[in-house]
């Protein structure tokens, strides 16, 4: 089936959206962007996404290609064209399309462009398995806070589990695990939930933050702190979070089990609590 796609301002097939070779996003991966869960043709925390998307423009110096109600509307309006009853938006704004010319360009409007992907993300048979991770070096740059383009060393991670039949590579900077390629990292201890504090070396994941509200109504201790891939072996559990895939548990690290190879109790719990919150949105 061909996609609608949106493309600055026009609803598209998607063979017919395009996109000028000047623009700062090709050229620089000078943009940010936002993956925006859909279950039951439904936004799961859209409100976070949207904060997180103001923030980077923000940070980014960035101009906004059109309301926040018109975002919103495009975002709808795109589940609605393509029918979408589970998966995600993406959607990237870039500064726009100038002369190749590093500073800002002075009359640049912002490029918006957007598109669905359909996903069974509520039944998803890699959560009842349990995935892999392997560990890779932290090569990014210092502002991970920011939502941007710039996806070379994640593309390269993610290439690297890939050849080792792992779903995720988890980076390590300094002797601890800053976030996985996509996703936050977690391990739990004790019935304790670890995951690195909020700083520039790592995204503030929506469905981290969403989380967060759930485990505290449900009394689930939680530990913001960095942790070392060797703490990791030693875990009960591990999990990652993305509003693509939700609460996922790891079952392997490095190729070494841990849990026994099977999704832990935490894991699976704040999975079907994330799942029962996405449905009621
Ligand atoms: N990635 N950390 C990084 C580096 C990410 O790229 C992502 C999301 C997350 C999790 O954030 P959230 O819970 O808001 O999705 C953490 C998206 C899904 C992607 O690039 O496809």
């Amino acid at each position: 089936m061909t996609r609608t796609v949106y493309v600055k301002g026009q609803y598209l097939p998607e063979n017919e959206g395009k996109i000028s070779i000047f623009d700062r996003g090709f050229l620089f991966a000078d943009g940010v962007y936002e993956v925006t869960a859909v279950v039951g043709g439904h936004f799961v925390d859209y409100d976070l996404h949207q904060e997180r998307l103001e923030r980077s423009l923000r940070e980014l110096s960035m101009g906004w290609p059109c309301s926040k109600d018109d975002l919103k509307t495009m975002h709808l309006e795109l589940v609605k064209r393509n029918n979408l009853a589970e998966g995600w938006v993406y959607m990237q704004i870039t500064r726009g399309a100038a002369d190749r010319d590093f500073k800002f360009p002075k009359d640049a409007k912002p490029s918006l462009v957007a598109f669905t992907q359909a996903k069974e993300l509520v039944d998803n048979p890699d959560a009842v398995k349990g995935v892999s991770v392997i560990t890779v070096p932290d090569i990014r740059w210092a502002r991970r806070d920011i939502k941007t383009v710039m996806l070379l060393a994640p593309v390269l991670g993610k290439q690297a589990a890939a050849e080792k039949g792992a779903f995720e590579a988890w980076m390590v900077e300094d002797g601890k695990v800053t976030e996985g390629t996509s996703s936050n990292a977690y391990i739990v201890k004790n019935g304790k939930v670890i995951t690195r504090e909020l700083s520039n070396a790592i995204l503030a994941g929506c469905t981290r933050r969403a989380l967060f509200r759930l485990m505290a109504e449900n009394g689930i201790e939680l530990e913001e702190r960095a942790f070392t891939p060797e703490e990791a072996l030693q875990a009960d559990e591990a999990f990652l979070t993305s509003a693509s895939n939700f609460v996922m548990p790891i079952v392997e690290i490095d190729g070494k089990r841990i849990g026994g190879g099977q999704p832990g109790p935490v894991a699976r719990q704040l999975r079907a609590l994330f799942l029962e919150e996405a449905r009621k949105q």
